[in-house]
């Protein structure tokens, strides 16, 4: 099978690569940089010594900082307007992934027509947009390396993926010193991400060797070290190598695609605004015991892989104990079931019907190993629910 490999071109990876950024901005012709971040990012002041960067290097630039949460099409809307107004010549995203992704919308929508909804899997975006560079802050969505955004329509609330290769950045700058003051609920949120993303990468339909390879090294990564960054946010090793093994972890999903537990948590998150990484982490336990018969060996290989199975485990042994490890990893960092998280339960069954019909709209499911229906991804959020 002959497959596509899309990176972005210019990856700077390392503690201090931030205060690179300008130098990167000039050397890829950007004059007039538009900056995308949130309030928090702009109250910590890490917004505006980006700012001075850019300037002091000669750079006109201005800082748009209302995204959100959920990024929705109206915030992309008001950054398209102000993109443009401003004569900006380049996207800068820093944040986690709810910058990037706005400012990867914004970049698309200012040199294509129409709106996000438009363009949302599987049409596809006929132009590229502007140079963008992403610089994440968390460990991590890994969108500044994949072609994918998802927005939040704000009229119908859906959670829209995009995908295709204009979304992907021009250059991603990735430095873990910027993680440092992560809370640990966002450490473990967004950790839990990657895993997911690594685990998902490799059992997908789409697997490649070149994917599996940078899969297998994130999931062994983040296994080790996200509880460590979870208790000791000040362990640079662990951060440094959690920081990696999330980009390692996006270049393989961004090539090889997500599968059910992505299909499932994106309507979690559209209707109960349950964090990304955390919806994730809620579905990961009983997705992947509904999965494991449908690719034994390659679920096995990402339990010795992660050190929950021995060299030695037969496959059937090893899932078993794949299984186990994730449910009490889930215990481990805290993650509440939705319950817990205080969802209402009759708003929660009323819309599981709704809620796998846009799991399976989104298309992610199609990579599982396992093919559920409809009746079947409604049972595994019944299960997931305490
Ligand atoms: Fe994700």
């Amino acid at each position: 099978m002959a497959v596509e490999i899309r990176i972005p071109p210019v990856l700077q990876i390392g503690g201090g690569s931030f205060s690179t950024v300008a130098a990167l901005l000039l050397r890829l012709g950007c004059r007039r940089p538009f900056i995308v971040t949130d309030p928090f990012l702009m109250k910590s002041q890490l917004a505006a010594r980006l700012a001075t960067q850019i300037r002091d290097a000669g750079m006109n630039c201005e800082i748009f900082h209302e995204t959100v949460a959920d990024p929705t099409t109206t915030v992309v809307e008001a950054g398209v307007d102000a993109f443009k107004h401003g004569g900006h010549d380049s996207l800068v995203s820093l944040g986690g992934g709810s910058p990037i992704d706005t400012a990867k919308a914004i970049g698309m929508l200012s040199a294509n027509q129409g709106k996000a909804r438009d363009y949302r899997v599987p049409h596809s975006i006929p132009l590229p947009g502007p140079t963008h560079v992403a610089i994440p802050t968390t460990a991590g969505t890994g969108s500044e390396v994949t072609r994918f955004t998802v927005i939040t329509d704000s009229e119908s609330g859906e959670k829209m993926l995009l995908a295709g290769e204009h979304l992907q950045p021009s250059a991603a700058v990735v430095d873990f010193e910027l993680t440092l003051t992560m809370p640990a609920r966002l450490t473990a949120d967004t950790g839990t991400d990657s895993l997911t993303h690594a685990i998902e990468a490799f059992v997908s339909r789409k697997a490649n060797p070149f994917t599996d390879a940078l899969a297998l090294s994130a999931m062994r990564t983040i296994w080790r070290e996200l509880p460590v960054s979870f208790r000791e946010p000040g362990n640079l090793r662990a951060r440094e190598a959690m920081m990696l093994a999330a980009t390692q972890a996006g270049i393989a999903f961004s090539n090889a695609s997500v599968a059910l537990v992505h299909g499932m948590s994106r309507p979690l998150g559209a209707h109960f605004h349950v964090p990304h990484g955390l919806s994730n982490a809620m579905l990961l336990p009983a997705v992947t015991e509904f999965s494991v018969r449908s690719a034994i060996d390659r679920y096995a290989e990402c339990a010795r892989a992660m050190g929950v199975a021995l060299a030695n485990d037969s496959d059937e042994v090893a899932v078993e104990k794949l299984v186990g490890a994730l449910h009490r990893r889930n215990k481990e960092l805290h993650v509440p079931s939705p319950k817990e998280w205080g969802i209402p339960e009759e708003q929660y069954f009323a819309l599981l019907g709704t809620m796998a019909k846009q799991a399976l709209a989104s298309g992610s499911p199609a990579n599982n190993p396992r093919i559920a229906t409809a009746a079947e991804i409604e049972e595994l959020y019944r299960q997931a629910w305490q």
